[in-house]
């Protein structure tokens, strides 16, 4: 059995990634404090801001990854911050790195002995993984070392025919945009897209799904923002 294992699938691009996987016959396993609404989603309950996450669903994720032919890892899950580089006490700015980037640390270490070769780690980044708007300090900071980690673990997999990529969306439709965007600032989210739309999510699980299935994209940051409009 091929599996995709997830952070964050309850709600907006990772909802809609684990049911794109789950339509290629993937064994779909999702960690996240909500339940995944899709029932044929494996849903572990967990938050990735606690430091000792990984003990209590340990069990649970060994029997699942021990029998995949193939595991897709998928670092999707993030917290988002409006904070500044310059008043960030550095409890606040630990508990975004926790989810943003130690939780992924976590994952590796613990699921890459059971990936077989053809098994890839995807990470969700952010056009902000690559430029800085100003109030999303700990956002940035962490989706840039999102990009370190992914290229550092592709060098570190070499010969193992385990891929990585970073998938950076630009301005989708969900939940997280919604709490961070007014809806009187939406259209002039729209028109920073060369489209003047916002991202659907399945574009985004469709670029994850095809990243997982081609191995010539390892270390490679994919952009998936319809074109941003620079100013
Ligand atoms: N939407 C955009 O415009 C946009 C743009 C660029 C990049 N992205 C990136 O895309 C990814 C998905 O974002 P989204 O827009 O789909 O956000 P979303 O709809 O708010 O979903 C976020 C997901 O992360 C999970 N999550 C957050 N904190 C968690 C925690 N402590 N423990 C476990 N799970 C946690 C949430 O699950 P629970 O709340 O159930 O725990 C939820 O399933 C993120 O990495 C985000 O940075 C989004």
């Amino acid at each position: 059995m091929k599996c995709m294992l997830i952070t964050g699938a309850s709600a907006g691009i990772g909802l809609h990634t684990a049911q794109r996987f789950i339509s290629e016959g993937f064994n779909v396993v999702n960690l996240s404090r909500r339940r995944c609404p899709i029932d044929a989603v494996n849903h572990i309950n967990c938050d990735l801001s606690a430091p000792g996450f990984l003990e209590k669903i340990s069990n649970q994720l060994s029997p699942i990854l021990q029998g995949s032919e193939q595991i897709v890892l998928i670092h999707n899950a993030a917290k988002m911050n409006n904070d500044s580089a310059v008043e960030t006490p550095s409890q606040s700015f630990r508990d975004a790195l926790e989810v943003n980037v130690v939780a992924p640390n976590t994952l590796n270490h613990f699921a890459i002995p059971y990936m077989k070769p053809g098994s890839s780690i995807l990470f969700v980044g952010s056009t902000l993984a690559e430029k800085a708007v100003p109030g999303s300090y700990s956002y940035v900071v962490s989706k840039h070392a999102m990009i370190g980690m992914m290229r550092a673990a592709c060098q570190d997999l070499v010969g193992r025919s385990i891929h990585t990529a970073c998938v950076c969306p630009g301005f989708t439709d969900t939940e997280m945009l919604r709490q961070h965007v007014p809806d009187e600032a939406m259209e002039g989210v729209r028109a920073m897209s060369a489209y003047n739309r916002l991202i659907d999510p399945d574009e985004i699980a469709d670029t994850l799904l095809w990243a997982s299935s081609n191995a010539v994209i390892n270390g490679a940051v994919l952009h998936a923002n319809l074109g941003q409009v620079e100013r």
